[in-house]
């Protein structure tokens, strides 16, 4: 059986698709590149905001067609927006076969049978901690990266931050074991992995049962994940994803900074400069706390980069809370930032909220945020020309294929022509010579 599957979302959307194609794969099926060439379509969906639900709605009503002409092709949606809305999809869209939310993925191969034997619509809504035993399997995608792997290290989130509909739909946040996670890490780094990448909505909540209290002080189960994993043999590079920033107890920062492996670059979601909107949007911390640990960040670890996630247009975010999230980012200086304008989810708090934001202030507290950080990242990568770079070789560029690119442990991206012993995996050193506000040019030496 040929199966095509379209991921939308975030990285643990990417790596639940991979999970999945891994089981079935594992059932004798094929993972196919096209929707033309497949006998089931999946759609792993997200419904963080609603262009994010209205592209997946808009790509699945219009396989209405394909099925027209082939009634025996099996469509599914899964992930977010199928926990989101559950069996009222399969009424808007009557062409779709099944609905399984995020809780029940693991139930795929069972319902790819059932469905098969009876064709009836069918919807698998619970949540469940038994979806983490599916979460080992490995599948390589058409378009992931070789020498790199995701590692889900948690699953859902606890957080509530009144705009978000991930803990909605994503469930309870749990941790893995320790055993589980290393074993799984040292298993990539066996079939040719280089780089991990740790995945959860809040990960350096690892190992804390869902406590939303950071840690005690002098302590961080996720510090300790860190420090197993650094241990393995062959494995070069450790990343993670998303951190909260209250988690960023000294425990951690001083295992950023002492463990070889973890890179230089930490993903820390601000979401707002203003301490009257952070409050609104249930994030517990203050800017100034924000701004001391990533200070603290940066004089533990000095050629740290930071990247972020910002909303613009919270109900009620007026002109100077807006400056202040301005004046923040310029004084922290990511290196990327992912700018979104507030969207309403229903049966968030933040959706009902006074004062929502209209729609022509956020494009342009949008825009002058990107110009802002286009500045800062010309800045940054200006003063890296000249400079010898540490990369880890991913392939050639997609652009220009006589290029190769591969990443610094900053997540800089460095663009290089290879030589005869360029090779995937491999740590090169180039020197820079020059540079754009998104990426850095150099030759090997
Ligand atoms: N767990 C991650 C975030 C997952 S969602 C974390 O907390 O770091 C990714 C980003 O989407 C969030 O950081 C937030 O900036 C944005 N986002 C979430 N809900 C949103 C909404 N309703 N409107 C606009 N952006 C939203
Ligand atoms: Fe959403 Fe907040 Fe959880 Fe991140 S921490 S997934 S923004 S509720
Ligand atoms: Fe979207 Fe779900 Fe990720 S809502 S951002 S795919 S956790």
């Amino acid at each position: 059986m040929n199966v095509f599957i379209k991921t939308y979302g975030c990285q643990m959307n990417e790596r639940d698709s991979e999970a999945i194609a891994g089981m079935l794969t594992k059932e004798g099926c094929q993972i196919v590149d096209h929707e033309s060439k497949a006998d089931v379509l999946i759609f792993n969906t997200c419904s963080v905001r609603e262009q994010a639900e209205r592209k997946a709605i808009g790509k699945v009503g219009f396989m209405k067609k394909l099925k027209k002409d082939n009634p025996n092709l099996v469509i599914g949606i899964m992930g977010c927006m199928a926990q989101n809305h559950g069996e009222e999809l399969l009424k808007t869209l009557s062409h779709v076969d099944f609905v399984i939310g995020t809780g029940q993925l693991h139930k795929l191969p069972e319902v790819l049978t059932s469905i098969l034997e009876e064709r009836s619509q069918l919807a698998l809504l619970d949540e469940g901690c038994e979806v983490l035993t599916s979460m080992g399997s490995h599948y390589k995608m058409p378009d992931s990266k070789p020498c790199q792997a995701f590692i889900a290290v948690t699953r859902g989130c606890n957080r509530f931050c009144s705009y978000c509909i991930v803990p909605h739909v994503r469930g309870r946040e749990i941790s893995r074991e320790i055993n589980d996670v290393v074993e799984e890490a040292k298993e990539l780094v066996s079939s040719g992995v280089k780089e991990i990448m740790l995945l959860g909505q809040n990960v350096a909540a690892y190992g804390l049962n869902g406590d939303t209290k950071p840690p005690p002080k002098g302590t961080s189960p996720f510090a300790d994940l860190l420090k197993e994993l650094n241990e393995i043999d062959g494995l070069v590079r450790i990343r993670f994803t998303s951190p909260y920033p209250s988690y960023f107890n000294d425990k951690l920062i001083d295992a950023m900074a002492t463990l070889s492996k973890v890179c230089h670059n930490v993903h820390l979601p601000l979401q707002s400069g203003s301490d009257r909107i952070l409050k609104k949007m249930n994030r517990q911390y203050t800017a100034e706390k924000y701004l001391e640990i990533a200070n603290k960040m940066k004089q533990r670890i000095p050629d740290i980069t930071f990247s972020t996630d910002v909303i613009v247009g919270f109900p009620g975010e007026t002109e100077e809370d807006f400056i202040k999230t301005r004046d923040i980012m310029n004084n922290v200086g990511f290196d990327n930032a992912f700018i979104f304008k507030y969207s309403p989810r229903e049966g968030t708090p933040a959706a009902i909220m006074e004062d929502q934001v209209q729609q022509e202030d956020k494009e342009r507290r949008n825009q002058l945020l990107l110009q802002d950080l286009e500045e800062r990242t010309a800045e940054h990568n200006e003063n890296l020309v000249g400079t010898v770079q540490e990369v880890l070789v991913e392939g050639p560029s997609r652009r220009n294929a006589e290029r190769w690119s591969g990443k610094t442990s900053t997540a800089k991206v460095v663009m290089f022509p290879p030589d005869e012993e360029t090779e995937r995996g491999k740590l090169v050193k180039v020197k820079i010579n020059r540079c754009t506000p998104v990426s850095l040019f150099g030759d090997l030496i």
